[in-house]
């Protein structure tokens, strides 16, 4: 995929919209307009049952029933609702809450919100150099304390899967709720099975080749009460989640998972694998250093290649880089300052490994002749900036 004369290979940070995911939401936005909570009239009815049925195609990605689905603005917003909406509604002798390091900032940041507002305590898992959850330190801080634990899927800088059905097995021992964001997950693996072992699962569309501003959140049918709404109104969704149902949003998040749950989800992992190793061993086969962080092998995000390049700044290539090359160093940029990735930080990087690696990531539009082009550009810019002549233009 690639803009007119930029190649595409930031994936985890958004995708385009599939086109039969534009054809199946384009009736819904001026024919079949309905509200579907307006129960007066055909209308609203038929928009009802279009959310119906989106509501059981995200449930069916996951394994859950339909009731089990509620939609929201997108995964931060899922994963704002299931830890304040829990904490909210927690027993008070169960008020700790524990988050892994390598967490999605909405997750960190919702849990130090609920630590300052209500006197929760936060504490954090670490996870090994790969990002690998430390199961040991899980298990050990775990007792009946503990409200409930969040650990996402899938890492969306490095890309480790973790081993969730481990991690629900050990949770499960203490009755604590389990809570896993699984926004890169849904592309990223088969997650047909894990409302088995998760309480509660964020979903983001913008993710999957779905439009961005819609998400979900599975909460399993009998924790459904354990949940405090974050807005308050007409009482749609259960009453969890007020506001009109974006029927055409929910539409597009549907049609973007009916197509991942196919073969064709399956066999785009493995191309996108093969495609992403290809530009892995281009690089490591350029005469500069490239190291790979995070894991290699299947428990790696197969579109994710999060290298390192020793000696140089990850800015910088980027920056000359434009606009050829579109792909995202780990840094956040919150107060105009530059922050090295914590996740980075969390595998053991120092903050200079850390300013030197990027995060490609490839996805669905990838082509071959993409990858071999983004190769040679990396390798060019490496080569201008040991001569001395970083700014100079990529040919
Ligand atoms: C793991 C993870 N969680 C949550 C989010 C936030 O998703 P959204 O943009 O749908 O709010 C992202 C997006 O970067 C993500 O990668």
């Amino acid at each position: 995929m690639s803009g007119k004369n930029t190649i595409y290979a930031d994936y985890q940070a958004t995708t385009p919209v599939d086109r039969r995911v534009l054809k199946r939401m384009a009736p819904h936005w001026h024919e079949s307009f309905g509200n579907p909570h307006s129960s007066d009239h055909v209308v609203g009815w038929k928009a009802a049952e279009a959310v119906q049925k989106s509501m059981a195609s995200v449930a069916g990605l996951l394994g859950a029933d339909p009731d089990e689905i509620i939609f929201t603005s997108g995964a931060t917003e899922a994963n704002n609702l299931a830890l304040f909406g829990l904490a909210r509604r927690a027993p008070t002798n169960r008020q700790r809450i524990l988050v892994s390091v390598t967490e999605h900032k909405c997750v960190l940041a919702a849990a130090r919100a609920i630590e300052a507002w209500k006197g929760f305590t936060v504490e954090y898992i670490p996870v090994d150099h790969e990002g690998f959850i430390d199961l040991a330190a899980l298990a050990n801080r775990i007792d009946d304390t503990v409200l409930a634990v969040s650990i996402m899927a899938v890492n969306n800088e490095v890309g480790t899967i973790q081993d969730i059905p481990r991690i629900a097995a050990i949770l499960a021992r203490r009755d604590i709720l389990f809570h896993c964001d699984a926004a890169q997950a849904a592309y990223a693996m088969d997650v047909s099975e894990l409302a088995a072992h998760a309480d509660l699962i964020s979903l983001s569309g913008h993710k999957v080749y779905g439009p961005q501003g819609i998400g979900a959140l599975y909460i399993r049918r009998d924790v459904q009460e354990s949940i405090e709404p974050l807005i308050y109104g007409g009482g749609q969704q259960n009453g969890l989640r007020s506001g009109t149902t974006p029927v055409p949003l929910c539409i597009g998040m549907a049609a973007a998972v009916d197509i991942i749950r196919t073969d064709e989800g399956a066999e785009e992992r493995r191309r996108v694998a093969r495609q992403r190793d290809a530009f892995v061993e281009m690089l490591q086969g350029s005469r500069y250093p490239v190291a790979i962080n995070g894991p290699t092998g299947d428990r790696r995000h197969p579109g994710n290649a999060n290298l390192r390049f020793d000696g140089f700044v990850a800015q910088d290539i980027l920056g000359a880089l434009q606009p050829r090359l579109a792909a995202s160093t780990g840094a956040a940029c919150t107060s105009g300052i530059p922050e090295p990735s914590h996740v980075l930080r969390a595998i053991g990087l120092s903050v200079e490994q850390g300013d030197s690696s990027i995060r490609f990531s490839f996805g669905r539009f990838t082509t071959d002749e993409e990858i071999h082009e983004a190769a040679r550009l990396v390798i060019k810019r490496l080569e201008a900036t040991i001569k001395g002549n970083p700014d100079g233009p990529v040919i």
